[in-house]
């Protein structure tokens, strides 16, 4: 049942961002039974999205457990990064089978010491020759590896410049150094710029500059074409996070670095497994020297444990999809751009050009409730809040893969313009 318009108004109860806030001046004690009450106060005004329990393979389509309607009930599914599909692939699972089968499930031991197998070899040197780099090595997930690079990387007498819509990975990287850090204005040349010229007059060490391929919460591209020389012209060096760039993006599927014509000149490339091989693990890729320093550098290489044979073969599998069928990309990109056109009208925010779309919810509309209204629609999409985006900037984000259909996106768009007109929301 569609909420009335009132009761979308008022964020009741209070936002993350205030529950975060009261929570930091108490003791420990009442953190929990606090939280709790929150969460309880989500559910009773039908504002929790979270944990919607999913029972069958990611895809255009998924079964979920409604809690609330306590059934199962099948959903158009808009919120998975599997873009190319490969989350239940034949063909991906006959070798993950195989990979089981040949080395079992698990090996109990981080890279370095037991965990470093035949399979992560092999994927090593697939990716370090899909990213055009020399070498690479693989994480236990792209969080991970962020972490891992910065703590392995810096020095105090270094300086990191960041996007300031980087990935909490990198700011959580950050946070574990003590190198200082700048933030330059998002996809600002001019800023990058004037910041990178200051910087290299006072930083006695190496300047690091972060940014991404795709950006996560908005879907638009980092400039490289732009921003790469400006990098170079400084002697800094580059560090990329292409999460959402990989397998989308570029002429073999390597990612945004590709797309711009930059592959060669890229210091650092940071991928992740989640979103395209529709895995875990992330990774990065450099050159050789650099990579076999962070094996014993990044802390979160060394200290976790390996991925497992099912993974690593899944992976491997999603490699010779991505380099081998280039018409999942093609479809993918043209369905991204069929749902920017059909979206358009309800508030996209940015320039999206690869297969993440970003909608602004307006800031008198509590986010979390107009999503029930979308999910009660039969659409699964997120709702990103506070910490992921600042307070006031709440969105939703729909990914699209190449396995929706017009018709999909038709339905999208359809329950889209329900949601705003029930709340008076003007359709451009
Ligand atoms: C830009 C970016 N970097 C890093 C990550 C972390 O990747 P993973 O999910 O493999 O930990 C993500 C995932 O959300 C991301 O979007």
């Amino acid at each position: 049942m569609a909420n009335s318009k009132n009761e979308w108004l008022t964020h009741e109860p209070p936002n993350l961002r205030s529950f975060i806030f009261a929570t930091k001046s108490m003791k420990n004690e009442g953190f929990v039974p606090m939280f709790s009450q929150f969460l309880r106060g989500l559910k009773d005004h039908h504002a929790y999205s979270y944990c919607r329990k999913v029972i069958s393979p990611q895809s255009r389509e998924v079964m979920i457990w409604d809690e609330e309607m306590a059934r199962e009930r099948k959903m158009l599914m808009f919120a998975s990064n599997n873009y190319l599909g490969l989350a239940n692939s034949p063909y991906v699972k006959e070798k993950v089978k195989a990979a089981i089968d040949q080395y079992g499930v698990g090996l109990g031991g981080p890279p370095l010491l037991n965990g470093y197998t035949k399979l992560m070899v092999e994927l090593e040197e697939r990716l370090a020759h899909l990213k055009h780099q020399e070498s690479a090595m693989v994480f236990s997930s792209g969080y991970a590896a962020n972490v891992g690079m910065m703590v392995a990387l810096t020095q105090d007498n270094d300086h990191v410049l960041c996007d300031e819509l980087s990935h909490a990975s990198f700011f959580d990287g950050l946070r574990m150094t003590q190198v200082p850090a700048t933030k330059f204005a998002h996809n600002d040349l001019v800023d990058l710029e004037n910041k990178l010229a200051q910087l290299s007059k006072t930083t006695n060490d190496t300047l690091f500059v972060g940014i991404e391929g795709v950006y996560s919460m908005d879907g638009d591209l980092a400039p490289l074409d732009k921003i790469i020389p400006i990098i170079k012209k400084y002697n800094a060096f580059s560090l990329l996070d292409d999460a959402h760039g990989t397998g989308v993006l570029g002429n073999t599927g390597s990612g945004t670095a590709e797309h711009f014509g930059v592959e060669h000149q890229i210091d650092l490339s940071m991928g992740t497994f989640s979103k395209s091989f529709a895995m875990t693990g992330g990774f990065l890729a450099g050159s050789k020297e650099l990579i076999d320093y962070l094996r014993f550098f990044a802390r979160s290489y060394m200290f976790s444990a390996a991925l497992t044979p099912a993974t690593l073969a899944a992976v491997l599998a999603g490699i010779d999809i991505v380099e081998n069928q280039p018409e999942l990309r093609e479809h993918l990109l043209d369905n991204a751009r069929y749902a920017i056109q059909k979206l358009q009208p309800f508030g996209v925010i940015s320039n999206p050009e690869a297969a993440i779309i970003a909608l602004k919810v307006p800031d008198w509309i509590d986010a979390r409730k107009a999503n029930h209204f979308i999910h009660e629609q039969g659409i699964f999409l997120n709702v990103i809040e506070y910490p992921a985006v600042p307070e006031g900037q709440e969105r939703f984000r729909i990914s699209v893969t190449t396995e929706h259909s017009r018709q999909d996106i038709d339905r999208l768009a359809e329950v889209m313009e329900q949601c705003w007109q029930s709340q008076d929301v003007k359709i451009a």
